[in-house]
């Protein structure tokens, strides 16, 4: 259950450099989220309400994620993390909470449970808890500084950390996780100052602050807690991508899925995959997809945002995006399936077969290199190869109407909008741009005209 007196503000305001892109860099993706949405989701899970700091790209942010939309609060020039929460900190004192969860927007593979911790230990008195990680190497990271005793004395920055001023590199950093009491931090907090070496306030500068003015500081350490440190590079976006990919797959395998080549198949985290379903990597099944119980999805298929029921089968090579595979029906290999695409019960869609806006009723069947776009298609209709739906004409899209148990011969380009009745029959070859009546043979074609004597001289 979420704190209802804790307030977590998560710090997304800035470039990301280093990530060598124009995207805001909680944009980038692991498995098809947004960084943002891992942090979000564990700040959810935690805190009664949730704050995010947004500058750099923030209109883009804004956009991304709707559901975070009251909790926005813009820092118009990044002048660093503690400046960062200075400019959240009215909307945290509204709130009434008595607690403010800070996480950096840049670390996705943060967990909910880390945070109870935190916040656990805030809330048995400490006014500064923060998490700490050790590390071979301290690289980039903040360092925690310990007094004789080993208590917290503060934290430097990489950029300004001196063995000769603060003493051996003892590898503990600073995982940029902080809990706080709203009431005891708020002067340290407007007493930062941006003397050091990148001319920004930090965060960090909080648990200096709050030692030297006798607050409670406490610093929950944490052995190898790799998952807990930002994203700032291609290659530590890559590795967290893993990480995340592989302790899906790994719960997958525990809940009852069938996953083979398991190391090359990507989940989303929020794709629901049922019990005794089976999914063959290399895939990717991204969004808000759902496969049913008994389903199979082939090698090599790229699935988002789609429904796949119990017992259906998407075979290898497809690409899904928006669609529904309903019970029985069978997809690809080969199969393009763009949104609004319904592959009703037990129908069969095959390879080189693109839907957008299409249905194919229960049993129906379009086998072979076919363009459905803006189309009904009947239960047991029988679509030939080659069948395309002209439903775009330069300025507007119309729709074709196919009946039920039609069966439309190969290479008929039907010319929307137009209605094939129920039981019709269209002649292979047909250029149908007239309605077909019920149960009526179509033919729209040349004559075969046979000559004699090809190529003979008279
Ligand atoms: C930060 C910590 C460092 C810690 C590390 C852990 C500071 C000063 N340093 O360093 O001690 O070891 O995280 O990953 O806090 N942001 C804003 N506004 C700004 C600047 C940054 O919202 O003006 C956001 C960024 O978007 C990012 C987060 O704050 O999500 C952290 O900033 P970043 O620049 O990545 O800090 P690090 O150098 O990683
Ligand atoms: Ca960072």
């Amino acid at each position: 259950m979420p704190h209802e007196n804790t307030t977590a503000v998560i710090l997304a305001a800035g470039k990301g450099t280093r990530m060598h892109s124009d995207k805001p860099k909680v944009l980038q993706t692991l498995l098809g989220e947004g960084m943002l949405h891992y942090v979000a989701a564990a700040a959810n899970a935690v805190a009664g309400r949730v704050l995010t700091v947004v500058g750099h790209g923030a209109d883009q942010v804004r956009a991304a994620y709707p559901a975070l939309a009251e909790g926005f609060v813009e820092q118009l020039e990044q002048k660093g993390t503690g400046h960062a929460l200075q400019v959240a900190w009215e909307r945290v004192r509204q709130s009434g909470a008595t607690h403010c969860l800070v996480l950096n927007g840049d670390a996705p593979l943060v967990a909910a449970e880390d945070l109870e911790e935190l916040i656990g230990t805030a809330q048995e008195g400490a006014d500064i808890a923060f998490l700490t990680t050790t590390l071979p190497d301290a690289g980039a990271f903040g360092r925690v500084l310990r007094g004789a005793e080993g208590d917290v004395t503060g934290i430097v920055e990489a950029k300004d950390f001196d063995p000769a001023v603060h003493g051996a590199d003892t590898g503990e950093v600073n995982t940029g996780l902080f809990c706080l009491s709203v009431a005891a931090v708020e002067d340290a907090l407007f007493s930062l100052t941006s003397a050091n070496r990148a001319g920004e306030y930090y965060i960090t500068d909080l648990v200096g602050l709050g030692v030297q003015a006798g607050l409670k500081v406490h610093a929950l350490r944490r052995e190898g807690a790799l998952d807990l440190l930002g994203v700032n590079s291609p290659l530590e976006l890559a590795q967290a991508e893993e990480r995340l990919r592989a302790g899906i797959a790994e719960r997958l395998l525990a809940s009852g899925v069938r996953l083979h080549q398991h190391g090359q198949v990507v989940v989303g985290p929020r794709a629901a995959i049922e019990p005794g379903a089976e999914l063959t990597g290399p895939c990717r099944i991204l969004g808000d997809t759902s496969v049913g119980r008994g389903a199979r999805v082939g090698a090599f298929c790229q699935i988002a945002d789609s429904v796949i029921d119990a017992g259906a089968e998407v075979r290898e090579y497809c690409h899904l995006e928006n669609a529904h595979v309903a019970a029985g029906a069978v997809a690809g290999p080969f199969t393009r399936l763009r949104p609004g695409a319904d592959v009703g019960e037990n129908a069969r869609v095959g390879n080189f077969v693109e839907m957008k806006k299409a249905s194919l009723g229960p049993g129906a069947k379009a086998s072979h290199l076919t363009y459905l776009g803006d189309t009904s298609v009947g239960a047991g209709a029988n679509i030939g190869a080659g069948t395309i739906t002209c439903n775009y004409d330069g300025v507007h899209k119309h729709k074709t109407e196919i009946g039920a148990g039609a069966f439309i011969g190969s290479n008929t380009a039907l010319v929307a909008p137009v209605c094939v009745g129920a039981g019709a029959l269209v002649a292979a070859g047909s250029v149908i741009t007239k309605n077909v009546p019920d149960g009526a043979l179509a033919v729209a074609r040349g004559r075969q005209a046979n000559i004699e004597g090809r190529g003979k001289k008279s």
